[in-house]
């Protein structure tokens, strides 16, 4: 037996709770995974309450993302004994994911954990920064460097926001962070803010084309902040947009990108393959400190996550949730 949340749908009644389940009722998969850590992210939210249509069948186990150690296996990279973890692939959504204490996925979801990054540290930096980190490759991909000016970051107190704000400034970019919790500026500087600026100056409609103010930007927030950054951007800047916070709406027009010569990169988690993962967590590994890991991390148990998934839809969790899922 094994714990887990678990999600149903009978008579269009949504029900979440924490359940003893039997191992035989794990879905098809070529290895099963013992789970150490899961995390809680926007998407898992979402899942949990119910509130957007996350999760594609059902029963579900949510969580789009865990670290765990391999119990069996069948697929040819993996053995027993060995460190794993697994962020996106549609976990949580079509397949059973990480909030529990076993799954069994399809081998090729896996990853094997660098040897300087432990299950727990794995998972405080999570889908949330490691999308981070894909948008930080967006950007110097598109040939962004510090010298170049400011970066913006928006959603700055939140998992993602929080990862590439700390990121952005490890590389040497000067990162302004764009929030709605002013009262959490002093934790952003030390991650690495040079500026914060109030998320309400971009959450309403605005102009096609804005004074050009920043050099890039990573966006998590999407609707009309996505509309007004790529309007605030600098003559041939890049605009990373990964996110959805705001709304999934983009009430723009495209001044930026045929006056400006303004790029907007698309960053997706959840299918990129994986010799991209692979470069994103080595840079991760390379960038990571104490700092950056005390600063954005906070740990609960499985019996908490329902009720935090609530506070983190309502933007009261900052950072990043790491859900210990062999605490109660
Ligand atoms: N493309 C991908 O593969 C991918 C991967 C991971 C996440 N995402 C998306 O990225 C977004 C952020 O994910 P996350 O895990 O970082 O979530 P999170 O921890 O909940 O952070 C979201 C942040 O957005 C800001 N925010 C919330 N509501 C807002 C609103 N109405 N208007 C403006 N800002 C708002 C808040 O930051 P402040 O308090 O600082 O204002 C909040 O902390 C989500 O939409 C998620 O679905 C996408």
């Amino acid at each position: 037996m094994f714990k887990a949340i678990y999600i149903d749908k009978q008579d269009q009644q949504y029900q979440c709770s924490v359940q003893q389940l039997d191992e035989q009722v794990l879905s098809a998969g070529d290895v099963t995974v013992r789970v150490d850590y899961s995390t809680l992210n926007y998407k898992d939210g979402l899942a949990i309450s119910g509130s957007s249509p996350v999760v594609r069948s059902f029963p579900m186990i949510p969580g789009i993302d865990f670290a765990g150690v391999v119990e069996q296996s069948d697929h040819p990279d993996f053995a027993p004994g060995d460190r794993v973890f697994a962020n996106g692939w549609g976990l949580g959504e079509k397949h059973w994911g990480g909030l529990t204490q076993k799954t069994r996925v399809a081998g090729d979801f896996l990853l094997k954990a660098p040897a300087s990054l432990d299950n727990h540290t794995l998972m405080v930096v999570g889908t949330a920064g490691y999308t981070a980190m894909l948008c930080v490759m967006a950007l110097q991909k598109q040939g962004v460097t510090p010298d170049q000016g400011p970066v913006l970051v928006t959603g700055a107190n939140g998992g993602v926001g929080s990862f590439a704000v700390a990121f952005l400034a490890k590389l040497g970019y000067q990162v302004v962070a764009s929030t709605g919790r002013p009262e959490e500026a002093d934790r952003l500087k030390a991650l690495g803010a040079s500026e914060i600026i109030d998320r309400q100056t971009l959450a309403a409609p605005g102009k096609p084309l804005g004074r050009e103010q920043w050099a890039a930007a990573i966006d998590s927030v999407g609707s009309h902040t996505l509309a007004n950054v790529c309007a605030g951007i600098r003559y041939g800047g890049v605009v990373a947009a990964c996110g959805l916070a705001q709304g999934m709406d983009f009430p723009a027009t495209v001044a930026p990108f045929i006056l400006r010569g303004v790029t907007l990169a698309g960053v997706d988690s959840v299918m990129c393959p994986n010799h991209v993962r692979l470069k994103a967590w080595q840079q991760i590994a390379q960038l990571l400190d104490d700092n950056m890991l005390s600063g954005i991390g906070h740990d609960i148990g499985l019996g908490d996550v329902i009720e935090t998934a609530q506070a983190l839809l309502a933007g009261k969790v900052k950072g990043r949730v790491v859900v210990d899922v062999n605490r109660d």
